[in-house]
C-alpha cells in the first residue's frame, strides 16, 4: 500500500514545529510502528533526519507509543495502542496525519516525543503503599472481596500513556490519576494511606498544570485500556471526603 504521511516535525520545545509530507510504502501486515520504521529507514537512506517517536514493548504494555493519528490519540481503533494498530485498518492511497500529544503539561521533546514526567511526579506524590505486605504467601492471606479485586485490577490496567490527556479539551489528567488512586483504594493494603494519597496526588496533578474535568468522557473513549470514568467519580468523592474530614496535606 502507498501512503502519504503528514508528520509533525519539531526540533525541540523552544522552536516552532510544522507538518512535513512523506510518501511511504507499507503492507497491511505491518504494525503502525513498523510502517514508521520503514519511513525512518527511507529518511536515513536519503541522509535526512529520522522522525523521533517513542516505543518500547510494542505489546500494548508500556504506554510509550504515543501519537495522535488522524486526530485520535492512538488512532482509529477502540481500546488499542499505536503499537497494536495494524496497517490493514488503513487503505491504499490514504493520507495519514500524525501528531504528538498536545498539552502544556506534556512539553514536546522532539517531533512526536513528549515529556510525560509530570505523570511520574503524580505517582511519586502518593501512588504507592508504605506498609510491608510481606512475601507473596502473606499477601495472599489477606482476603479481598471479588468485586473489589476486579475493580482494582481494572484500574491497574492503566499504562500511563497520556491519551486521556491528549483527548481531553481541557488536557485533564483526571482519568490517569483516578485510575492510580482507585487501584490502591480498592485493596486492604491501600486503605491505610487512602486519604493522604488522594489529596497528595490531586494536589500534584493541579501543580503540574493539567486542566479540570468537564465530563466530556473523551478520555474514556480514547483510552487504549478502556479505563472507566467511574474512577474519576470515586476519586472526587474520596478527595472531598479527605479534605473535609481530615488534615490537609500540603
Ligand atoms: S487512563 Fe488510559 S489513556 Fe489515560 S494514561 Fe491510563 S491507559 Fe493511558
Ligand atoms: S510500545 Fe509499549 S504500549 Fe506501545
Amino acid at each position: 500500500m502507498k501512503l502519504t504521511l503528514k508528520v509533525w516535525r519539531q526540533k525541540n520545545n523552544k522552536t516552532k514545529g510544522k507538518f512535513e509530507t512523506y510518501q511511504v510504502e507499507a503492507n497491511e501486515h505491518m504494525s503502525f510502528l513498523e510502517m514508521m520504521d520503514v519511513l525512518n529507514e527511507d529518511l536515513i537512506a536519503k541522509k535526512q533526519e529520522p522522525v523521533s517517536f517513542e516505543h518500547d514493548c510494542r505489546e500494548g504494555i508500556c504506554g510509550t507509543c504515543n501519537m495522535v493519528i488522524n486526530g485520535r490519540p492512538h488512532g482509529p481503533l477502540q481500546g488499542t495502542t499505536v503499537c497494536q494498530l495494524h496497517m490493514r485498518f488503513f487503505k491504499d492511497g490514504d493520507t495519514i496525519v500524525i501528531e504528538p500529544w498536545r498539552a502544556a503539561a506534556f512539553p514536546i521533546v522532539k517531533d512526536l516525543v513528549v515529556d510525560r514526567s509530570s505523570f511520574d511526579r503524580i505517582i511519586q506524590a502518593g501512588g504507592y503503599i508504605s506498609v510491608n505486605t510481606g512475601q507473596a504467601q502473606d499477601g495472599n492471606s489477606i482476603p479481598v472481596e471479588k468485586d473489589e479485586a476486579s475493580a482494582s485490577m481494572d484500574a491497574a490496567a492503566c499504562i500511563g500513556c497520556g491519551a486521556c490527556v491528549a483527548a481531553c479539551p481541557n488536557a485533564s489528567a483526571m482519568l490517569f490519576t483516578s485510575a492510580k488512586v482507585a487501584h490502591l483504594f480498592h485493596l486492604p493494603q491501600g486503605k491505610v494511606e487512602a486519604k493522604k494519597r488522594v489529596q497528595a496526588m490531586v494536589n500534584q496533578m493541579d501543580e503540574e498544570g493539567f486542566g479540570m474535568c468537564s465530563n466530556t468522557y473523551a478520555c474514556e473513549a480514547e483510552c487504549p485500556k478502556e479505563i472507566s470514568v467511574d474512577n474519576i467519580a470515586l476519586m472526587n468523592r474520596e478527595y472531598f471526603s479527605a479534605v473535609i474530614g481530615s488534615e490537609k496535606i500540603v
